[in-house]
């Protein structure tokens, strides 16, 4: 694991919008895998910031993680409006290739087999960004989990009803009660995951996910099984780590960590 702890929320951004620039400078059809939530809200600033400086995104395809059932994509509160409006909209991503479920489909049935079948043409996405939810789920993956669950129609637990409840200005009865969300095998498909994880709320369940066992009741915890995967943290997101000196010293000796911090130089920095 690539675990990287930073000061603060945004530099956490800044890092992992350069993560995710690295991965699409070294392949020519990038594929990547995104992820909604407030977390990512700033780190989809700075791939914007990036492209107003010059870095393109046309070759990129997109898959996102989830949408809630029962919302059309031009509701505010869709995650097609939120990647619309955060990041699809303003950069030259090719609208062709953004691919996320549709959540007012007739038949969500239908709807469900129709993102399994995408994926399963677009093969391994070379990059899965992941946020956290407080209770651990990873997409809306809500515990307990499979870790050999596929896409599929999720109900949302209380707590993340609520916790989401902002994008409904705080009315937890508009807040859908069902998504759809790629599975824990799903997510595991991808040749690289990256979780991010900033604020107090979420150190529990991140140490649960790096330090803890392996259970269906922390579904982040499936990050274990992958074989590249990095996490980016802020000190407040990190706080439940027991192993946190080790974790610094590696990321200082990692060249790989190192390589990143160009791309903040070169894109994000004036
Ligand atoms: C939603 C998304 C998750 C995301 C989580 C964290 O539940 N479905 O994919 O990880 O929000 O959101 P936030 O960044 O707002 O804490």
């Amino acid at each position: 694991m690539n675990i990287v702890i930073l000061e603060n929320a945004a530099k956490v951004e800044e890092y992992t919008a350069a993560l995710i620039l690295s991965e699409i400078q070294h392949r020519p059809y990038p594929k990547l895998g995104l992820a909604t939530g407030r977390t990512m809200e700033g780190v989809y600033k700075h791939l914007v910031q990036a492209y107003n400086r010059g870095f393109d995104f046309s070759n990129i395809t997109t898959f996102n993680l989830d949408e809630y059932v029962g919302l059309s994509p031009i509701d505010e509160a869709s995650y097609r409006a939120y990647m619309d409006k955060h990041f699809f909209n303003q950069t030259n991503v090719e609208r062709a290739r953004t691919h996320l479920p549709h959540g007012l489909a007739e038949s969500m049935v239908d709807e469900v087999e129709k993102y399994r079948s995408l994926l399963e043409e677009a093969g391994s996405l070379d990059l899965q960004l992941l946020g956290i939810g407080n209770n651990g789920h990873i997409g809306f993956n809500e515990p307990p989990a499979l870790f050999g669950s596929e896409t599929r129609i999720i109900e949302l637990s209380e707590e993340t009803r609520q916790q989401n409840a902002g994008a409904f200005e705080n009315n937890l009865e508009d807040v859908p009660t069902h998504a759809i969300t790629m599975g824990i095998n799903t997510i595991l498909k991808a040749k690289k995951l990256v979780l991010v994880a900033t604020g107090p709320s979420k150190a529990e369940a991140v140490a649960g996910a790096i330090e803890g066992p392996l259970r269906a009741s922390l579904p982040a915890s499936a990050i274990q099984l992958h074989h590249s995967v990095w996490i980016i943290l802020d000190i407040a997101a990190a706080n439940q780590l027991k192993l946190q000196t080790y974790y610094h010293r590696q990321a200082a000796n990692s060249t790989k960590i190192q390589e990143v911090h160009d791309y903040i130089d070169k894109y994000m920095r004036s």
